[in-house]
């Protein structure tokens, strides 16, 4: 298998389908897929044919997490400065997607573990299959959830189901990680892209501006006073505005003028 492999993606109806492709590895990330993901996020970004990416796992498997042995093992052999630069490397790819441009959606087709929860957390959503086992595994082999799946445990999940998940390393199944917070809805595996395309077409009918503020002001404001967040949601719209000032005027136009539509029931003709 080539470098460029580890990744595998498509465009379709402005969807791009990225994959974590190293389905024998059951898509742990190596160095190799974590800098190759970080080129395609790159070239995917912007462009015009793109409104939406989602994300998911070839075979069996989202990801199983760090790869073991080529992330863990063999990158501390070659010492401190290596690990750092592997973290960065697959840090920066999650961060990367958390601020991304378009909606994002983890579609999680299988297996999802330990250092698979950085991806999914940055995601904007998620829809697992029912059959998808969730795990914080690292307990099982020694270590604590590092690389952010900590903190993505205590982002997603109640303080007790953090606590059991992160010190039991026991898994989940979609229906489980849908009720505890962990994705927002599990359907059948047969059914998962049918409904990951639903809700993709659906933010594609939305202002892309506003969803980019949208998301962006739904991960800042966590942690903001109600002071803070009021005056942050203020420069914000006004700062979208500066990028698509017609985009709500227009909005407005086709409720209350043209009567076409209703805010409350739909989007407005883009
Ligand atoms: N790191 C390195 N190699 C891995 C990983 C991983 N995280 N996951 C799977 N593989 C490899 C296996 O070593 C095996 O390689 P081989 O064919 O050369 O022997 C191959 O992928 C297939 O794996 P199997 O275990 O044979 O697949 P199976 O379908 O039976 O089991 C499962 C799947 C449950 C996901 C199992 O592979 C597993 O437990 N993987 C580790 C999951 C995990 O704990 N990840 C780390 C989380 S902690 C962190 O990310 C910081």
């Amino acid at each position: 298998m080539s470098e460029t492999d580890v990744v595998a993606f498509s465009v379709e109806n402005r969807i791009a389908w990225v994959k974590f492709n190293r389905p024998e590895k059951r898509n742990c990330m190596n160095p190799t897929l974590n800098r190759r993901m970080m080129e395609v996020l790159d070239e995917l970004e912007f462009r015009d044919d793109v409104g939406v990416l989602v994300l998911s796992g070839e075979g069996t498997a989202w990801s199983a997490g760090m790869d073991l042995k080529e992330y863990f093992r063999e990158t501390e052999a070659q010492g401190l400065g290596a690990t750092r630069k592997a973290q960065r490397e697959s840090y920066g790819w999650w961060r990367r997607l958390r601020w991304y441009q378009k909606p994002t959606i983890a579609m999680v087709n299988g297996w999802c573990f330990g250092g698979g929860y950085g991806p999914l957390f940055a995601c904007d959503l998620a829809f697992a299959a029912e059959e998808a086992q969730f795990g914080l595994s690292e307990i099982n082999w020694g270590i604590l959830p590092g690389g952010g799946a900590t903190k993505v445990a205590v982002e997603l999940l109640s303080f007790r189901n953090a606590m059991y998940h992160a010190m039991m390393g026991e898994n989940v199944d979609g229906k489980t990680a849908a009720a505890w917070g962990l994705v927002n809805e599990a359907v059948p595996l047969a059914k998962l892209r049918d409904r990951v395309t639903d809700v993709a077409n659906a933010l594609l009918k939305k202002n892309p501006v506003a969803l980019k503020a949208t998301k962006d002001a739904i991960r800042r404001v966590g942690e903001m006073t109600y002071e803070n967040a009021e005056d942050y949601l203020v420069r914000a719209q006004e700062a979208a505005n500066s990028y698509d000032n017609d985009g709500r005027k227009e909005g407005i136009r086709q409720f209350i003028d043209e009567k076409s539509y209703k805010p409350g029931l739909g989007a407005y003709r883009l």
